[in-house]
């Protein structure tokens, strides 16, 4: 059995971008350790999916679409899920990823970047992530208790090529951990916590182009991707499960405004 710190059961958790790879690997990962998941995305085909396979063997979830960039959704979804439930213990912000038009191709230069594409890469990522921890963050602080977990990146330590708009959000991401942390530990007491993880390279939807070819063989930037990490693989999309689960239990209790590398190495190496 399981240690009894490390147990997320009963826990009521909001996640944004749960129809996506990395949340939806999250959120039944909660489901098979007794969490209640709320699966939120803008996208109802992909929430259809993602709730049958949460509730397929008896597990407590509930979809709500939502745009993690509109307030008014968000209060909507809060209110469901405060009168189904009565609380929030845990928000997961993974709702985020690259836009198409802001990753420039190899002949780009930033100054062919679009001014709209870069406002819609920072919007998704930035504000993607601070408002849903205003609005759900406001009933863990009146609770005195909960857990915000964000999503920040490889991008955001230290400079990648093609992704300049994704990269200051992912930084912004880190530098709102950071902040919001202290917050809510000052003025909401020390079960207020707000960490972060920071993948490596996992293919999602978001970045299957820029690292896959279409004939399923590694691009030139994946491969330097993997020469930089000492694991020389991708991460598996549950290799993000358990650090996630760690940083809301209990056994992460004195833990806050940390932003965790889960990258095969990728950020500790020099490349040499
Ligand atoms: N895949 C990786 O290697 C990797 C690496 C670092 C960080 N990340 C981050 O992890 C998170 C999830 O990535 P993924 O690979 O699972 O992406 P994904 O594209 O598979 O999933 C993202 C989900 O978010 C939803 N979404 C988009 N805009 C939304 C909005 N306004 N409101 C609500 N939902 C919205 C999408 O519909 C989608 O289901 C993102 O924040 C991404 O930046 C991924």
């Amino acid at each position: 059995m399981m240690n009894e710190q490390f147990s997320i059961k009963g826990k009521v958790a909001v996640i944004t971008g749960a129809g996506g790879v990395l949340g939806g690997s999250i959120a039944k990962s909660f489901i098979k350790a007794g969490a209640r998941v709320v699966a939120m995305d803008i996208r109802q085909e992909n929430l259809d999916v993602r709730v049958k396979e949460l509730t397929a063997d008896g597990g407590e979830a509930i979809g709500i679409v939502g745009n993690v960039l509109d307030i008014a959704s968000l209060e909507n979804a809060a209110n469901q899920i405060v009168e189904k439930w009565g609380r929030i213990d845990i928000l997961l912000n993974i709702a985020g990823g690259n836009v198409p038009g802001a990753t420039l191709s190899d002949d780009q230069s930033f100054f062919d970047m679009k001014i709209a594409d870069w406002e819609k890469v920072t919007n998704l990522n930035m504000n993607g992530t601070v408002y849903p921890s205003y609005v759900f963050g406001r009933i863990m602080a009146e609770q005195k208790s909960g857990s915000i977990i964000n999503i920040s990146s490889m991008a955001a330590l230290q400079s990648m090529t093609r992704v300049p708009g994704y990269s200051a959000a992912k930084a912004a991401v880190a530098n709102f951990t950071q902040w919001l942390a202290m917050e809510m530990a000052m003025k909401y007491g020390d079960k207020v916590r707000v960490n972060a993880v920071a993948p490596g390279f996992f293919i999602g939807d978001q970045n299957r182009a820029v690292l896959i070819n279409p004939d399923g063989s590694l691009t030139d930037r994946s491969q330097k991707v993997l020469a930089n990490t000492p694991m020389r693989r991708f991460g598996d999309i549950n290799e993000l499960n358990g650090a996630v689960q760690f940083l809301c239990s209990d056994a992460a209790s004195f833990i806050t405004g940390v932003v965790l590398p889960v990258d095969g190495g990728f950020s500790m190496f020099s490349g040499v």
